[in-house]
């Protein structure tokens, strides 16, 4: 591990890769939670000289920079009311509404807005603090869209990547946030920035466009110099993010896993037709349509509590916010009306789970599910309906995925495809899923999981750091715009 001189390779995402807990002298320990960032970044953190600045999860919680498999952890301290502001607020209540299609309305606050510019400023300064000369610096997500800017006014030698992991709105809606220049010029600060698809990319490079009047040529904005002259260009382009899929794959084959499989469909009293949702609990994700749509198969009886049976994992998720607390009222309501309605001894029409669960637990489940139900409203890229094809060596079970997901434009043809908003429609296609013929349950999965095994997330992050990296090297003295 270096020293002073520094690390070649920075992450800077919002949540540290370690979960802290408190022991019983006081004293702070660590484990490894199991992101799927982490996953992806290792290999190439351990083999460069690798550190990664990110927030602990928890408030005032100070710790000196520490080593933990191979790389350095940055911890970032935030205090109660900047998590409030900063974390629940201007990135929960104001970015991710109105970058998902503002299905939930989004709160413009200014005191937020000033918490987000401070810790934003944070971060940037510990990346600053810690990188190398000339490293690689790789800012994540949307809670940190400030950070590429400030980075390069403190260290202009760096080159620096951002990646987007949710939607990017098209300019008609990103125009309602009141700072929008300052996060498009924040942006602006990298060499390259990443998104899921081409739409979220050509939905940015609009923006850039109209917002500051620099000139764009394809995914390339030139950003002037100080005398008005051509100077920088950042290339804004889509690299869709994947799993580590052939640990899904060989988890999924592992005789544990698939006696489990056996024996969660044997307590669901084996029903013909197993479907499954798999979701943080949050109000992207269609989750009311879907429990929509499925009670009324039931009142129709295109399905019945004998014959099927709908198993949806929600994962507790930002507990704190208004619209989180809303969404959970009307989910657990509408899931206690249909099975006291439908719900018979021995048989519930819907299995509820607010927890979060293993990969162990969530390949047995995947395996057992004969149906995968994503739908939905709007999704960067959902990461769940890959785990599902990864699990499937099998070749069985049918996806039924929302036009309005990354994925959909990335797995296309195979899954089948619905507008969750179209309950008459997406109830066809959850009875042609459920009915789906094993050949053509085949002949899809074949196909989903060629690509979903070939395009893994290690290829993902080897592919942009590639191409960050091809950005020319810049001396200290370069005019830093
Ligand atoms: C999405 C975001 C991530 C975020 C995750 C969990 O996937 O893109 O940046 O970490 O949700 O949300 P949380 O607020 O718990 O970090």
């Amino acid at each position: 591990m270096p020293g002073k001189e520094g690390y070649d390779l920075v992450v800077v995402a919002n949540r540290l890769p370690v979960d802290f807990s408190v022991g019983p002298d006081g004293d702070l320990t660590w484990q490894r939670s199991p992101g799927g960032l982490v996953t992806a970044l290792e290999p190439v953190m351990q083999g460069a000289e690798g550190a990664w600045v990110g927030w602990s999860g928890a408030p005032d919680l100070a710790h000196e920079p520490f080593e933990a498999d191979g790389m350095l952890l940055v911890p970032v301290t935030l205090n109660a009311v900047e998590i409030e502001r900063y974390y629940e607020g201007f990135s929960n209540a104001t970015l991710w509404p109105l970058y998902h299609d503002v299905i939930a309305p989004p709160d413009y606050h200014r005191q937020w807005w000033d918490a987000y510019r401070r810790v934003n400023q944070r971060f940037a300064d510990a990346a600053a603090e810690e990188a190398a000369e000339g490293a690689v610096v790789w800012v994540h997500d949307y809670q940190l869209q400030l950070v590429p800017r400030m980075l390069r006014d403190l260290r202009p030698d760096l080159r620096i990547g951002f990646f987007d992991h949710i939607p990017f709105p098209p300019v008609e809606l990103f125009a309602q946030l009141p700072w929008r220049r300052q996060i498009i010029d924040g942006l602006l600060g990298a060499d390259l920035v990443g998104f899921q698809r081409n739409g979220d990319a050509a939905n940015f490079v609009r923006s850039a466009r109209r917002l500051t009047g620099y000139t764009t040529r394809g995914p390339v904005i030139t950003i002037p110099d100080a005398d008005g002259r051509p100077g920088r260009h950042v290339r804004a382009s889509s690299f869709p993010i994947s799993i580590d899929s052939h640990r899904f794959d060989t988890l999924a084959r592992t005789p544990e896993v698939q006696a489990r499989a056996k024996e969660i469909k044997a307590d669901l009293g084996n029903p013909a037709t197993l479907m499954l949702g798999v979701d943080r609990l949050d109000y992207t994700k269609g989750i009311r349509h879907r429990i929509k749509a499925y009670g009324e198969l039931l009142d129709d009886g295109r399905l019945d509590v004998e014959h099927a049976t709908l198993v949806q994992v929600a994962s507790p998720s930002r507990e704190n916010v208004g619209a989180y607390q809303e969404l959970r009222e009307h989910v657990e309501g509408l899931v206690g009306r249909i099975n006291g309605e439908y719900g018979e001894l021995g048989h519930s029409a819907i299995h509820y789970l607010h927890h979060s669960y293993p990969p162990e637990e969530m390949a047995a489940l995947y395996l057992a599910a004969d149906v995968l139900l994503v739908t939905s409203l709007r999704d960067g890229m959902n990461l769940v309906a890959k785990e599902y094809i990864a699990a499937r060596s099998d070749e069985r079970g049918a996806l039924v995925l929302s036009e309005f997901t990354g994925a959909a434009d990335e797995l296309s043809p195979g899954p089948l495809l619905v507008n969750p908003h179209d309950i008459d429609g997406m109830k066809d296609i959850i009875v042609a899923a459920a009915t789906m013929d094993p050949r053509e349950q085949r002949r899809r999965m074949r196909r989903l999981r060629r690509k979903v095994l070939a395009d893994d997330v290690a290829k993902w992050s080897e592919t942009f750091l590639g191409v960050l990296s091809s950005v020319p090297a810049r001396p200290l003295t370069v005019d830093p715009r």
